[in-house]
């Protein structure tokens, strides 16, 4: 519980309400403790010990999320397309701040997808000077060339209306058209753009792992708070 911030706006904050529904929630002892005790407002607690109709609240401010992004969602809070959003409780939408995504993936892209309520964690995460190495796996249209490595590696990749080349990628070939590549940089539609660069095409791109957190056996459309361990990984 952030120090002086009363139970009734904390929750709201959490998404589950107005401040007004949340002193109703507590009139109504819809808000316990663990041990079965009603809470109410201008009560000291502790966000593990809140129960909220029976049930674990949800993460507190400043977490972390790992979700395994299906294909045919999109990272943002609006749009005709299916929303990152619709798998998680809808009341997320309404959390002060909003939990929003740390770096895209694209409506056709699926795997680990991180969300955050903290913009510095955002900001640590994502910051282009860190170069957090983000791994994808992708599957291609034609058969590789053999020269793909070469040209991702050299450093001197430009990709079409950018002005600055590619810093250099790591490619493991998995299979004639199935490889493991590993960016160090977040450009827009980065990993197809690469491939479109030599002719190539992605039919499918998946990310499992960035920095040293991986999307392990998460299974599409699920998701779950990161550890502290966890987010130290990525922060450090
Ligand atoms: N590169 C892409 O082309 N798409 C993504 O979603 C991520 C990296």
């Amino acid at each position: 519980m952030p120090a002086q911030m009363k139970l009734a706006k904390y929750i709201a904050n959490l998404g589950y309400g107005s401040r007004r529904d949340v002193m109703r929630m507590l009139q109504t002892r819809r808000l316990k403790r663990r041990d079965g005790t009603a809470l109410s407002e201008g009560d000291v607690f502790q966000h593990d010990d809140l129960l909220i109709d029976g049930e674990p609240a949800d993460p507190p401010p400043s977490s972390v999320l790992m979700m395994h992004k299906p294909v045919g969602y999109v990272c943002s809070t609006k749009g005709a397309n299916h929303l990152i959003y619709e798998l998680l409780p809808s009341r997320f939408l309404s959390r002060s701040p909003v939990m929003a995504p740390v770096g895209r993936l694209d409506l056709a892209s699926s795997g680990l997808l991180l969300l955050t309520d903290d913009g510095k964690i955002n900001h640590r995460i994502t910051s282009p000077r860190r170069h957090l190495p983000k791994v994808y796996e992708a599957h291609l249209a034609e058969d590789l060339t053999g020269r793909e490595a070469e040209v991702f590696e050299g450093g001197t990749m430009m990709l079409e209306s950018d002005v600055t080349p590619l810093r250099p990628a790591k490619l493991e070939v998995i299979g004639p058209r199935h490889v493991r590549v590993t960016l160090t940089e977040g450009r827009y539609h980065q990993v197809r753009r690469m491939f479109a660069a030599l002719s190539n095409h992605v039919t499918a791109l998946h990310r499992t792992t960035i920095g040293d957190l991986e999307l392990g056996d998460l299974p599409p459309g699920v998701w779950r708070q990161l550890t502290p361990a966890e987010v130290k990984l990525l922060t450090d």
